[in-house]
């Protein structure tokens, strides 16, 4: 405790007599110098502020903001934003950070809560740790309806969002129990995110793994991904996104979209799934868009994919509606040049492989080869195919057949 008020005080003075001393040349600024409590119950949403912009302003080639472990350190919404002084920034979380268990307890600005954590205008940061970053969303998840049904309040937050930077590193990490979506990256670019647990209980609502919006040249590897919606999820300007070794369930797949919402313009393209485990997903390697959207979903591959008993391990669904009243129209977005290759394993419906494309603009430029998915339950079923409005070709081995593509 000394210490740390000792720190603050050396802090203070620094900044008023603007001397050149010790805290802007520091290499690690540890919570505790900045006031934590690390006790579960004490609000240290200051202290990591006060660290951060230390860290931040710190002209040390690569200084880091440490939260170390064995500590529990309860967060109200928070955002760090750069720029930075230093080109490369870090933040190590060992210990543990929590949210208020009750959502009327958040303290939102202006009462509105897009994220728990955001991490806004910086370039080249690594964040990583041991640590576990968990916003105890159970609360979130009983009291608040999804927000796109009427009668709906507030729209729960996402957990951790990287907003608006570039260059920046994720790993070792473990997140849980988002109120919303766990990791969303939006208006980003060159991220990287290796080596990551995300898990929600099965039946939490909208709590997708990983989400990326308007973003580019997003990397997603070695990561484990057990929640209640997609795994991860790609949205409206995203290209370049390159997936691979994610294990994935339970949840809802790997998803582009949903896309084409409202009849708005949406684009998707350049995305690379690779060696992906699907264990007990209701979908696998899933794209959906609305009826009447404008826009595409293309030059997408799906390979080495295995399957355990997911309900619909091939899909493309345009015709998503999470609601009940939705209409057909005439305008779609386009889906093209998607590549499925090297997908095995099991499927609990007997569609194995489900395409469902538009009318009016189908999907063209489908391409599977080397494809064996069978019935969960051989003894009594078969698996089976649907699909409309599809061109495209097959070869090498295909199993189900695809009747709307040619040898
Ligand atoms: C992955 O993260 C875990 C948990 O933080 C860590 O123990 C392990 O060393 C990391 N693996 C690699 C390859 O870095
Ligand atoms: C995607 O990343 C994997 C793993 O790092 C790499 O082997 C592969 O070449 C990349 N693919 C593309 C299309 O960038
Ligand atoms: C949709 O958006 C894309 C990318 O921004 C653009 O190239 C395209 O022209 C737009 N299409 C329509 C029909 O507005
Ligand atoms: C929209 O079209 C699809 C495919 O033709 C059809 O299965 C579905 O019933 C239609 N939906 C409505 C609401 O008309």
């Amino acid at each position: 405790m000394a210490n740390s008020l000792r720190t603050v005080f050396v802090f203070n003075l620094c900044a008023l007599s603007f001397v050149q001393c010790d805290q802007f040349s520091r290499n690690t600024y540890n919570v505790f110098d900045f006031g934590a409590a690390a006790d579960g119950s004490t609000d240290d949403t200051l202290a990591f502020e006060d660290a951060w912009k230390a860290m931040c302003w710190s002209r040390a080639a690569s200084p880091t903001l440490y939260v170390p472990y064995g500590g529990t350190f309860l967060l109200h919404p928070v955002i760090f934003s750069g720029p930075c002084h230093s080109k490369t920034i870090n933040v190590k979380i060992d210990g543990e950070l929590i949210a208020p268990r009750d959502p009327s307890k958040w303290k939102c600005k202006g009462n509105k809560c897009h994220q728990w954590i955001g991490f806004v205008n910086l370039n080249g940061l690594y964040i990583s740790g041991s640590g576990t970053i968990n916003a105890q969303g159970t609360q979130w998840w009983a009291s608040f309806c999804n927000h796109k049904k009427q009668g709906c309040g507030r729209k729960k937050p996402t957990g951790f969002a990287i907003l608006y930077s570039k260059d920046v590193h994720i790993s070792d990490l473990t997140f849980m129990d988002s109120p919303q979506m766990h990791i969303t990256f939006e208006r980003s670019k060159w991220v990287y995110a290796t080596n990551l647990t995300i898990t929600a209980p099965q039946h939490s609502p909208n709590t997708d793994g990983i989400h990326t919006q308007h973003s580019q040249y997003v990397f997603i590897a070695e990561t484990h991904i057990a929640t209640g919606d997609d795994c991860i999820s790609i949205g409206d300007g995203s290209s370049y996104i390159n997936i691979s070794t994610i294990t994935c369930g339970p949840g809802h797949g790997i998803s582009i979209g949903s896309l084409g919402e409202k009849m708005k313009n949406e684009t998707v393209e350049h995305v690379y799934v690779s060696d992906v485990d699907f264990r007990g997903t209701s979908n696998g390697a899933r794209i959906k868009t609305w009826q009447g959207g404008r826009g595409f979903a293309r030059n997408i591959v799906f390979e080495r994919i295995r399957c355990f008993g997911s309900t619909h391990p091939i899909i493309i669904d345009q015709y998503y509606c999470d609601h009940q009243h939705c209409t057909n129209h005439t305008s779609a977005v386009q889906v093209s040049n998607v590549r499925y290759s090297q997908i095995y394993g099991t499927s609990r419906e007997d569609t194995a492989v489900k395409f469902a494309c538009s009318e009016s603009v189908p999907c063209r430029d489908i391409f599977m080869n080397d494809i064996n998915i069978q019935s969960a339950d051989q003894h009594t079923s078969k698996a089976m195919s649907f699909c409309q409005n599809v061109q495209g070709r097959q070869n090498g081995e295909v199993s189900p057949g695809v009747p709307c593509l040619t040898n």
